[in-house]
C-alpha cells in the first residue's frame, strides 16, 4: 500500500530530514578525503532536486510493487531508493562496497526514517538478496568509479592519453568489469529497466545484444548530484519473434 498522503514533496522533506541527520564530516571523508564535508554540503540541495526529478522519471517506468537492485548506490540515489518504496511499494536493495558510507547512511536513516524499509547494505551487488530477481536494475556511475577501475575510469572520461593506457590492466580491469556486468545482468527479469548512466551504458549494451535482447534507451537524460554524470534509462524486453 502506498503510504497515506505520501507523495514526491513528502518523500523530499524526508530525504532532507535524513540528510540534517547525516555526519558529514564522516562522510566526507569517505566521499573526497580532503574538504569532503564542506564540498559533500554543497551537494545537498543538488541531491534533493535531482533525486526527485529522477525519482518521478523512475517510477513512471518501473511496476508497483516490484524491486531494484542498486548498485554502488550512495548518498545521490537516496531520494529515489525512498520514493520507490514510500510511493510504489518496491523492494529496494542497495548495494555498496563502501561499509562506512553504509553505516553513515543508515544511521541518519535509521533516526530520521526508522520505519521505511530503505538501507543501505554493505556487500558486492552480485551476490547480495540472491534468493531473487529485480524488474530494476541501477547502476550509476559504478563502471567508472576511480577507486575500483582506475584504467576504465580514465578511459571512460577521457582522462588519459592512448599512449599512456597500461594495456594489460586496463584487459584485467575490463574483464573484472565484464563479470560484474554479467552477473548483474543475470539478475534482471523480463521486461526489465537498467538505470544507467552514458559512460557506462555500453557494458549492457553489449550484454542485451548477446542475449538478444531489445535494449531501448530514454530520450530524456538526467543530471546526478555527487558525480555528475548523465542518467537515464534502458527498457529491456524479449527481442519479436518471426
Ligand atoms: C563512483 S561511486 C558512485 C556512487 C553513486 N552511485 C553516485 O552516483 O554518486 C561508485 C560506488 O560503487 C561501489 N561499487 C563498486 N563495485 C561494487 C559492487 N560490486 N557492488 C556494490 N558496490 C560497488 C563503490 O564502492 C562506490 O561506492
Amino acid at each position: 500500500m502506498k503510504r497515506p498522503g505520501a507523495d514526491h514533496a513528502a518523500v523530499t522533506r524526508l530525504a532532507d530530514k535524513v540528510l540534517r541527520g547525516i555526519d558529514w564530516q564522516a562522510l566526507g571523508d569517505v566521499y573526497f578525503h580532503e574538504d569532503g564535508a564542506a564540498l559533500l554540503r554543497a551537494k545537498q540541495a543538488a541531491v534533493l532536486t535531482l533525486g526527485e526529478r529522477l525519482a518521478k522519471a523512475l517510477l513512471r517506468a518501473v511496476p508497483r510493487g516490484g524491486a531494484s537492485l542498486w548498485v554502488g548506490a550512495g548518498l545521490a540515489e537516496l531520494p529515489v531508493l525512498l520514493a520507490e518504496s514510500m510511493l510504489h511499494e518496491r523492494t529496494v536493495v542497495a548495494a555498496n562496497l563502501r561499509a562506512r558510507e553504509c553505516e553513515l547512511l543508515n544511521a541518519a536513516l535509521a533516526a530520521a526514517a526508522p520505519d521505511v524499509a530503505v538501507r543501505y547494505l554493505a556487500a558486492d551487488a552480485a551476490v547480495a538478496a540472491p534468493e531473487r530477481t529485480f524488474d530494476h536494475l541501477g547502476c550509476i556511475s559504478l563502471f567508472t568509479d576511480p577507486e575500483t577501475w582506475p584504467v576504465l575510469s580514465a578511459v571512460a572520461y577521457g582522462r588519459i592519453a592512448p599512449v599512456q593506457v597500461d594495456v594489460e590492466k586496463f584487459v584485467a580491469e575490463r574483464e573484472q568489469a565484464r563479470t560484474l556486468a554479467r552477473s548483474l545482468f543475470a539478475r534482471l527479469s523480463w521486461p526489465g529497466l537498467v538505470t544507467t548512466s552514458a559512460e557506462e551504458v555500453a557494458w549492457f549494451l553489449e550484454l542485451a545484444d548477446a542475449a538478444g535482447i531489445v535494449a531501448e534507451p530514454s530520450d530524456t537524460m538526467f543530471e546526478t548530484a555527487v558525480v555528475g554524470d548523465p542518467v537515464g534509462f534502458l527498457s529491456m524486453r524479449d527481442a519479436p519473434t518471426g
